[in-house]
């Protein structure tokens, strides 16, 4: 099967430089990432920020939730050197949107812990996504969240996150499969079409070209690219 699989950097070029800074996600463009993911959460004041963890402690030089937190308080924080690169600003969705509508890369928005907040962060992101001309996905875990977001932007593509179990039949709201790649492993003849995280392993890498994969994520976009090129 011949399909081209793109390379959507994973918190942008995530093993070189501190995940969801804005110097990961220009790093990855330069390297030629055909994507951009990031995970968004609500800060207090409902800004829409670009942080993996329910709080900000791994991630920055600051401590709490990112809930509850304003953006004001976001910005006292150093999100890059605790990875060794220059300090940073946390990043908003919407300087990220702005940059991948700029260069014209899809955007893979992911939502996280959307059921505790009701489905605030799903409105949030269908209504900042309509600020852009953008080619972008919503994903998530929770049926639920990708279900509401269906439901409030039904022209953006959906990704079911899915780490435990693969259904043979996605819902009708959920437009892409989205297999932890331990699922395709698992699952031998699936995978065309799919988004399939998080792949940095050659071996990996591999199986997801001779499956068909359609949208790789990995934390490294130069060398998957050329591991891509070489298959
Ligand atoms: O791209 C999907 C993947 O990011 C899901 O896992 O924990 O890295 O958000 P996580
Ligand atoms: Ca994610």
């Amino acid at each position: 099967m011949v399909v081209d699989t793109e390379v959507v950097a994973h918190r942008g070029a995530s093993a070189a430089r501190a995940e969801h800074t804005l110097a990961a996600y220009e790093l990855a463009l330069r390297e030629g990432a055909d994507g951009l993911e990031c995970d968004v959460r609500l800060t207090r004041d409902g800004h829409l920020v670009c942080v993996h963890d329910r709080t900000i402690g791994r991630t920055s030089d600051g401590a709490g939730a990112v809930g509850a937190l304003t953006l004001a308080q976001l910005r006292r924080h150093d999100f890059g050197s605790w990875h060794g690169g220059e300090p940073a600003e946390v990043l908003t969705f919407e300087q990220l949107a702005g940059l991948a509508a700029d260069h014209r890369v899809r955007l893979f928005a992911e939502t996280k812990h959307p059921v505790r907040q009701g489905g605030r962060v799903e409105r949030e992101l269908a209504r900042a996504l309509s600020r852009y001309r953008l080619d972008a996905h919503m994903m998530s875990f929770s049926p639920l969240a990708v279900r509401r977001f269906k439901a409030l932007r039904p022209d953006v593509p959906t990704v079911l996150l899915l780490d435990r179990f693969w259904p043979r039949r996605l819902p009708t709201w959920a437009d892409v499969a989205g297999p932890g790649v331990h699922l395709l492993r698992r699952h031998p003849g699936r995978g065309a079409g799919a988004y399939c995280w998080t792949v940095d392993d050659p071996a990996d890498v591999a199986l997801c070209r001779e499956r068909g994969v359609r949208f790789l994520a990995t934390d490294n976009p130069a060398r998957t690219r050329g591991l891509l090129a070489a298959n």
